[in-house]
């Protein structure tokens, strides 16, 4: 017998770590596929309208030129609830960027050239892409991503609002942004009969599958993604994209396997943004600092293809105890592509907005911002009243103040300087729900002593593969050499996305128990392995589904030590510190490398990044990473992220809660708060340029 080895817990490296960094993993485009032609996508240059004509001649008479696909000549796809999916189905144009034509022949390069001499006519519609308070086409919707209501209201919150002795109203934006994946969307789909192999960037292998044998009208498990390695998604390859459903469309139309690789300045109108948020926030408190009112409304925009509302107020119900509570969500319908998930989507905007008017409110009531977060702690969940599983929200505030060196920090604004630079500290509160999703795994027993865990999730970068590893290995009482984990193919049932941080919580337990049932079963054989090895599989929806109301969520504390020019704005964020609370972490350094990633985004949400809206074109006019900026190495300093122990027993065998998403929540309004303690200036929209600090 070996020793039982416990590897929950440990600083585990990458098991894939040397395939990535000797360039052996293979990524979706890399796949040696033998007779692969490449596909362009020829991009609407009209916001709105209809395409009259589309002329191929120069672009057919190109050597190596092998079909010019367009909405008359591609297979039609069954009707779907995401319509922009819908990819050449009709000569509609619904947003500039949309793929109107493409292009397959024998190379990349001269698929591109061909699609630069496609002559697309439209009849143009006159369009709006801009996203202003007070359209009538405004709307509050039912229920908003995620399956949240739209709007809740408890209790009287204007005459709350107008009794209370300390009130304050101030309204936040956030611009639409980009989630800038490392790795740009790529696929190569292979047809074989009605079979469809899709090599795919993905973070949901199993959900795609699903989504696409539905558009094809395929029956379940006739479409088949292989997506070993994905290097980043942030919600863009949370479902297929358009690039996805043209690959597939292209290899269907030429009879022969295709490649279609979205390039950097294609994605950013082909593979979702997220919207850009106003929010206005009014909160009325007692002079001690108790909240009476909390009101808090987002308006958001859509494409006019679908109504996607991000879940921006959601964060704002759990937050913090008051009588009278109104939240709502309001949309706008666009001329715009269609934005959807990316990085915290709701969470990362709407607690900018809450976080920051907490700080105004503690400034107006001349309170300790932590002192008054504290104060307002409530004892059950006030949007449902659900009991939380654990919240150790107040612990983290005491424990991240701690170590940041909160203690005896003067309130007033611009007093401390440095040469020319102001200095300042800020401090917010992050919270995101711990979610989980029903997932199918299965344990095998190899006769030479090996175990295989399969399981459709998706490692896009985080260390999944690792830490489920890890949970098989414990499991089974094995060490983890023993174990093979096999991940990112739909073929191994159903599974939930690298998304809304449920990944490992939801994977882990379908793996977790698989693997308890194999040893059970090696049990009852004393160990004897037939020649055809043994396996079990588990499937957790019934375990999710019986599990108990509770409130379930991750919470931290942020801190932000700032420096701005006095003389240009210039904003250097010093120093960022994360006191985290998430169940059991499995592996520290995959989960620490997560908390601080996320963070890093909140710092480039905070100071760089920003999607510019052109209305005449109805389009972005950024679409690179040079004038897309994302946080830099030299924009890094010193990053900390730490955790508290924390034991909850609510949420899965493995006791853990999501990472992925929570470092990057209150990041922007920490950083913010600093700002303002360092200058006086309160800046209420994201980015805070020069220009806004001045
Ligand atoms: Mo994440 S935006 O939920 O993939």
């Amino acid at each position: 017998m070996t020793m039982l080895q416990r590897t929950v817990g440990a600083e585990v490296t990458r098991v894939e770590g040397r395939e990535k960094v000797t360039g052996a993993a293979l990524y979706a485009y890399e796949y040696p596929v033998p007779d692969a032609l490449y596909g362009w996508a020829v991009q609407s240059t009209v916001p709105r309208g209809t395409v009259r004509a589309v002329d191929t001649v120069a672009a057919l008479s190109l050597p190596g030129v092998v079909a010019v696909l367009d909405s008359r000549n591609v297979a039609r796809l069954r009707p779907t609830d995401t319509p922009e999916l819908a990819v050449l189905q009709s000569p509609e144009v619904a947003y500039r960027g949309q793929i109107v034509a493409a292009v397959v022949a024998d190379t990349f390069e001269t698929a591109r050239q061909a699609a630069a001499t496609v002559r697309v006519e439209y009849d143009v519609d006159d369009h709006d892409a801009e996203l202003l308070d007070g359209d009538p086409r405004i709307f509050v919707p039912e229920t908003v991503n995620g399956g949240y209501p739209g709007h809740t209201e408890t209790g009287d919150v204007e005459a709350a609002l107008a009794a209370a002795p300390v009130v304050l109203d101030a309204t936040y934006t956030t611009p639409p942004e980009h989630t800038a994946a490392m790795e740009p969307h790529a696929t190569i789909a292979v047809w074989d009969g009605d079979t469809l192999t899709l090599y795919n960037g993905d973070q949901g292998p199993w959900m795609t599958a699903a989504r696409v044998a539905e558009l094809f009208g395929l029956p379940e498990g006739a479409v088949r993604i292989v997506a070993d390695h994905t290097g980043g998604g942030f919600g863009s390859k949370a479902i297929p994209r358009p690039p996805t459903v043209l690959a597939a469309l292209a290899a269907r139309a030429v009879g022969r396997p295709v490649k279609v690789a979205a390039t950097r300045q294609q994605m950013f109108t082909m593979v979702s943004y997220r919207t850009p948020t106003l929010q206005r926030i009014r909160l009325g408190a007692e002079r001690d600092g108790r909240l009476t009112a909390i009101w808090h409304d987002a308006l958001q925009q859509s494409s006019t293809l679908t109504p996607y509302c991000e879940q921006t107020v959601t964060c704002t119900r759990v937050m913090y105890a008051a009588r009278h509570r109104r939240t709502t969500h309001r949309l706008a319908q666009l001329d715009v592509p269609t934005p959807s998930w990316m990085r915290a989507p709701g969470e990362a905007p709407g607690m900018f907005a809450l976080e920051s008017a907490m700080d105004e409110l503690a400034v107006a009531l001349g309170m300790d911002p932590i002192e008054l977060r504290v104060a307002n702690e409530p004892s059950v969940d006030p949007g449902t009243g659900h009991p939380f599983s654990s919240r150790n929200l107040v612990a983290c505030l005491r424990e991240g103040a701690a170590r940041f060196g909160w203690a005896g920090r003067d309130p007033a604004p611009g007093l401390r300087r440095e040469g020319h630079w102001l200095l300042g500290t800020g401090v917010a509160a992050c919270n995101y729900p711990a979610l989980t999703w029903p997932s199918t795994a299965t344990a095998r027993a190899e006769p030479g002593g090996g175990f295989t865990v399969r399981i459709a999730a998706a490692d896009i970068g985080t260390g999944a593969r690792t830490a489920l590893t890890q949970v098989a290995a414990d499991e089974l009482g094995v060490g983890m050499d023993r174990v093979t984990l096999d991940i990112g193919r739909s073929a191994y049932g159903q599974a939930p996305w690298a998304g809304g941080s449920m990944g490992l919580s939801s994977w882990g337990w379908a793996v977790s128990k698989a693997c308890r049932a194999l040893t059970k079963r090696l049990d009852e054989v004393s160990g004897a392995i037939p020649p055809g090895g043994l396996e079990e599989r588990a499937d957790t929806a019934e375990d999710v589904e019986a599990r108990r109301a509770f409130s379930r969520h991750a919470y931290g504390a942020q801190f932000a030590e700032v420096r701005v020019d006095a003389v240009t704005g210039q904003v250097r964020v010093d120093r960022l510190l994360g006191m985290f609370a998430a169940g059991r972490v499995i592996n520290p350094r995959t989960a620490g490398s997560q908390l601080r990633g996320g963070m890093c985004m909140g710092l480039s949400m905070a100071l760089h990044e920003n999607l510019e809206t052109d209305p005449r074109f109805g389009d972005f006019a950024n679409h690179d990473l040079a004038t897309y900026h994302i946080a830099a190495n030299a924009d890094v300093r010193d990053v900390q992220a730490h955790w508290l122990e924390e034991n909850d027993d609510e949420l899965n065998p493995m006791g853990s809660k999501g990472v992925g998403e929570l470092g990057i929540v209150g990041t922007a309004a920490a950083i913010a708060n600093a700002v303002y303690h360092a200058t006086g200036v309160r800046v209420r929209d994201l980015p805070i340029t020069v220009e806004r600090v001045r």
